[in-house]
């Protein structure tokens, strides 16, 4: 068993995937997104800034691929640099899109990522995994195996009883 795993209680080595779009990027908010997820007491287990190829983001975007915006939106994903990272945590999945807030920033509450920096749907700033299983996809799809650093949380028994 990995020492990242917990082997007792298996809700807490949930994992999600999250990216810091080219806008999030550019506008420097790379810091600010990272600590509140620091803050909030999920272990971040891989983290890397790359310019995704278009023929990865197609991939990624999978699903919306009838969708009128799906070309738009692999163009502005491909077009700088992003922060992909894999966050790992007890319901972290959907812990992490409440963070988010809405797809439309105009939906998205104050205190949420997208409420509080931006304001238009095709520059919303992160991404997010919408399920367990998107997660699991999306992490193999951007990371190699040997990318997620396994490390022990001193912290851990101070986020969980
Ligand atoms: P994401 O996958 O990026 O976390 O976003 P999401 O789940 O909240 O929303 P999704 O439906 O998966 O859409 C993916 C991204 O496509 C762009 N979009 N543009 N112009 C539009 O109407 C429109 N709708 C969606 C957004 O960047 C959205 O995050
Ligand atoms: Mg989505």
């Amino acid at each position: 068993m990995e020492t990242c795993l917990n082997p007792a209680w298996t809700g807490i080595n949930e994992r999600t995937f999250l990216a810091i779009k080219p806008d999030g990027y550019q506008r420097r908010l790379v810091g600010e997104i990272i600590r509140r997820f620091e803050r909030k007491g999920f272990r971040l287990v891989a983290m890397k800034m790359m310019q995704a190829s278009e023929g990865l983001l197609k991939e990624h975007y999978i699903a919306l691929q009838n969708r009128p915006f799906y070309d738009r939106l692999v163009k502005y994903m491909s077009s700088g640099p992003v922060i992909a990272m894999v966050w790992q945590g007890l319901h972290v999945v959907k812990t992490a899109r409440v963070m988010l807030g809405e797809t439309n920033p105009a939906d998205s509450s104050p205190g949420t990522i997208r409420g509080d920096f931006c304001v238009d749907v095709s520059r919303n700033v992160i991404h997010g995994s919408d399920s367990k299983e998107s997660a699991q996809r999306e992490i193999s799809l951007w990371f190699q195996p040997d990318e997620l650093v396994c490390w022990q949380d001193s912290a851990e028994s101070w986020v969980y009883e």
